[in-house]
């Protein structure tokens, strides 16, 4: 059994040993019975130890190339969990682009004095040269970028990050290890929203840091323990269950944006469409290079301001107007007043995140009826 996709269908199923059934039960109890004194069965408790977070955090860590995972409660979890391993006067290189959460809770915990943050353009040689000259102790990547797909070089980055001994962290929860593994590619982490692709069914919250080495995996599962962001035992079953089908979902989904990007980039009424699978765009190249494909997340603008803005939104069928990604159902946002609104305006406007921006989530739906869908609503702007 060597191909991931076997594994992963496969992962901890026919394990068990009570009544000998095919998928893993879910273990609910918050503690667990001593064999003895001072004996501790394989868990005592389940803020640090659970059957089904554990199983989930195998299969991640396996399909990540990593050595091991936590599961935590949300994505921001993840990434707070991560910045544990910072002092007060480490500096973090964040993406000038990125989630609009994960940019608010990095600045708001400078603000506490917790760290230090810089939000830099990662793929201006120049200003990532000055950044890393700061001797910063860790550099966050996330590519594609959410919500312009603006792709960085993981491997170029993270070899200029080792230069001055940084940690690298990559979020990989626009695409998930089915199309890029940035272990591979030199980082020491990598971070998902696992609400997304990894689950797949827009039914649970929650995130996981990938660890590279065994020791920084043992910190992480500590600090995780230590601080109780651990994610709950029915969101892991139901997580892992979603995984299952991961490669399945993102082929179908994939299919249709790129059917759908190649639709919207000959309508007159789109100004831009942001998807490196289209070869016209920035980060096409890269995206042969790093990824195994472009994954199912599209950007586009409308020429028509907020009026056309608005009426897609409230008229459009089958695509939910919705904030999140990567479910099987596809969904439509408007970034600045929805994922980025957290983001200053300033902000998003250094980002380049427009009014008149629209992003999709490809779901597997038909591709027919997703393309007619669009057709229809573009008929009536
Ligand atoms: C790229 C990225 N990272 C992290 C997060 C945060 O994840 P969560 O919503 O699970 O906390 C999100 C959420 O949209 C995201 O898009």
């Amino acid at each position: 059994m060597t191909d991931k996709r076997t594994k992963l269908v496969q992962a901890d199923i026919g394990q068990d040993k009570a009544y000998g059934a095919v998928t893993p039960p879910l273990y609910l109890s918050s503690t667990y019975r001593f064999q003895g004194f001072e004996t501790e069965g394989e868990y005592d408790y389940g803020r640090g130890g659970n059957p089904n977070r554990d199983a989930l955090a195998k299969a991640i860590a396996e399909l990540e190339g990593g050595a091991g995972a936590t599961i935590t409660a949300s994505g921001m979890a993840a990434i707070d969990l991560l910045t544990n391993l910072l002092q007060s006067d480490d500096l973090i290189i964040a993406p000038h682009d990125c989630y609009g959460g994960t940019h608010r809770l990095l600045t708001h915990r400078q603000k506490q004095g917790r760290f230090h943050v810089e939000f830099v353009d990662q793929n201006d040689p120049d200003a990532l040269k000055t950044a890393l000259a700061k001797n910063p102790k860790l550099v966050l990547i996330e590519t594609p970028s959410n919500p312009l797909m603006r792709l960085v070089d993981i491997k170029a980055i993270s070899a200029a990050a080792k230069g001055v001994s940084a940690l690298i962290a990559v979020d990989n929860t626009f695409l998930s290890p089915a199309r890029q593994l940035p272990l591979s590619l030199g980082a020491d982490f990598v971070i998902h929203s696992t609400t997304k692709y990894l689950n797949g069914h827009s039914d649970v919250v929650g995130g996981c840091i990938v660890s590279k080495s065994a020791e920084t995996a043992e910190e992480i599962a500590w600090w995780a323990n230590c601080t109780g962001v651990t994610g709950s035992p029915f969101d892991s079953y139901q997580t892992l269950r979603g995984l299952r089908t991961l490669f399945a979902r993102m082929d179908a989904a994939e299919s249709s944006a790129m059917a759908i990007a190649k639709w919207l980039k000959k309508q007159k009424k789109v100004s831009h469409v942001y998807y490196p699978g289209l070869r016209s765009d920035p980060g096409h190249k890269l995206m042969k290079q790093q990824q195994s494909g472009p994954g199912a997340m599209i950007s586009f603008e409308l020429a028509g301001g907020q009026e056309a803005v608005k009426a897609v939104l409230e008229n459009i069928e089958l695509f939910q107007l919705a904030e999140s990604l990567g479910g099987v159902e596809s969904l439509i946002c408007h970034p600045a007043s929805m994922t980025h609104r957290g983001m200053e305006e300033s902000a998003r406007e250094i980002a380049g995140i427009k009014d008149n921006l629209l992003r999709l989530s490809v779901g597997i739906e038909a591709q027919d009826d997703l393309i007619a869908a669009l057709k229809h609503i573009f008929a009536l702007i």
